[in-house]
Formats: structure tokens, C-alpha cells, sequence
């Protein structure tokens, strides 16, 4: 049984079909790309998986549980926890009670204050920020405000993990810290869906990749399958794949 699937999945924006009838599947333990040109509907089928919109119709189920009705805070005890496209931090607050938030508000059942210290420590050190963890989060670089945010999801006891283009706007060396990041979670045995734009972060680190376009799935398959699909290459270069001379 794969550990989330979507039936039909769609979303409108007024006229426009932001996701339109996507069927998905992600097994446990696997790493899943999530691509497609900007305005493909990625964010907002992470939304809609996340409860942070409605869906129009279609189902989502998790583990097994319908979960298409439920609010936010629901879905995230059941352990499915996200990160942001544009980073959504307490930027006044230490790095430290960041993530303790994501400790208190995640898992069933109250959490003992303890334990939730012992949570977000663990999380932090296994992101790398331990030693940053008194320090206010507005005064993290962009590569370590996105680490935070994969900690203060990690905090919450995830099973699985939707990571919203972790690696935008970092640097080379940031790029290949966050894919390292990304196998030591998968490691974890934590489930992961990353939407990315950095073709090798995506190419190395995922087993599966699912493009989207014009909020259709028009693709799926390994990164091999996919990098050489005619559909993705017209769609990502703008030209026929076989238009070699005309
Ligand atoms: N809250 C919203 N209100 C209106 N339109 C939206 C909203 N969110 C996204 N859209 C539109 O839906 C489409 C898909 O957006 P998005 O899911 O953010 O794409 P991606 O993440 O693939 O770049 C775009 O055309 C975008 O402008
Ligand atoms: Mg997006």
C-alpha cells in the first residue's frame, strides 16, 4: 500500500485549474521528485496534500486514511510535516524554539516539555545547526533558515516529508550540504516528495520523479525515464524533441 495517494486531485484558481485530475502515488521509503515548469501546480498540489487549500474534488489518502476533510494540524500529528517554498520562520525567535514548536504541535497525544527538548535538539543537530541554536532565526543565511525548516518538520516526528524547493537560491556547496540533507532523512527511514528545480539535486537523490504541467501529470518514471521523455523536452525547452530539421 503506498503511503500517499491521490485520486483525481483538483484545484481551481477561479478559471484556471491549478491541479487538474492528478493521480499519484508515493511508496514508503522512496524519494520523490516533484517537477514542472513555474505555475505547474506543484506548491499548490503540496497545499492541497497539506490541507493548506481545499481541493475541488479527488481524494487524498494517507496511510491508508482519507484525509482529504481534515484540517492542517490533523494531517501533521498523523505525521505528514512540509517545508515552504518561501521560508516561514519566527524570524525574532531563537532557532532553538522554532523548532520546539514543531516538537510541541507535532505527534498524538501531549508531548512532555523534556521530551520535546530532547526532539528539537536531536533535530537540530541532525540538520547541523545545533550550534546556532540561541541565535535569532532572521540571522541564519537562506541555506540554514531552509535547514530549519526541515528541522522544525523533523521535530514533529514525520513519516513523511514534503519538501518545498529546499535548494532555491543556494549556492553550489549549499546545493550538494541539502541533497546530502535530503539521503540522510531517507536514510531515517522518513518518506520523501521534494519539489526542485536543481536538475542534478533531482536527477541523484530521487528513485521516482512526477512532472506536472499546466497542473496535468504528464510524466512519471525514473529520473532516466523522465530526463529522456519527449513530452518533458518540449516542455521544458519549448520545441519538438524530434524537430531536427525543420
Ligand atoms: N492562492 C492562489 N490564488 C490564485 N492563484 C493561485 C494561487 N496559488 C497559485 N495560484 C496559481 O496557480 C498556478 C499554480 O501555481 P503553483 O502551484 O504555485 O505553481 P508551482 O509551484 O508549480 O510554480 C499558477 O498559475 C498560480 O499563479
Ligand atoms: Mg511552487
Amino acid at each position: 500500500m503506498p503511503i500517499l495517494e491521490g485520486r483525481g486531485v483538483t484545484r481551481y484558481f477561479g478559471g484556471l485549474a491549478a491541479v487538474s485530475d492528478v493521480d499519484f502515488q508515493v511508496e514508503q521509503g522512496e524519494v520523490l521528485g516533484l517537477i514542472g515548469p513555474n505555475g505547474a501546480g506543484k506548491t499548490t498540489l503540496f497545499n492541497l496534500i497539506s490541507a493548506a487549500l481545499s481541493p475541488r474534488s479527488g481524494s487524498i489518502t494517507f496511510r491508508g486514511k482519507e484525509i482529504t476533510d481534515l484540517k492542517p494540524y490533523q494531517i501533521c500529528r498523523m505525521g505528514l510535516a512540509r517545508t515552504f517554498q518561501t521560508v516561514k520562520i519566527f524570524g525574532n525567535m531563537s532557532v532553538l524554539d522554532n523548532v520546539l514548536l514543531g516538537a510541541f504541535f507535532g505527534g498524538e497525544g501531549r508531548i512532555a516539555s523534556a521530551d520535546a527538548a530532547e526532539a528539537a535538539a536531536s533535530a537540530l543537530e541532525f540538520v547541523g545547526l545545533a550550534e546556532a541554536a540561541a541565535i535569532p532565526a532572521r540571522d541564519l543565511t537562506l541555506a540554514n533558515q531552509k535547514r530549519l525548516e526541515v528541522a522544525r518538520a523533523l521535530a514533529t516526528r514525520p513519516e513523511l516529508l514534503l519538501l518545498d524547493e529546499m535548494m532555491e537560491g543556494l549556492n553550489p556547496t549549499e546545493v550538494n550540504r541539502a541533497m546530502g540533507l535530503v539521503k540522510m532523512i531517507q536514510d531515517k527511514g522518513i518518506t520523501v516528495v521534494m519539489i526542485e528545480h536543481v536538475m542534478k539535486a533531482i536527477m541523484s537523490v530521487c528513485g521516482r520523479i512526477m512532472v506536472l504541467h499546466h497542473g496535468a501529470k504528464i510524466a512519471e518514471g525514473t529520473p532516466q525515464e523522465v530526463s529522456t521523455n519527449r513530452t518533458v523536452i518540449e516542455v521544458y525547452f519549448g520545441e519538438r524533441a524530434d524537430a531536427s530539421d525543420s
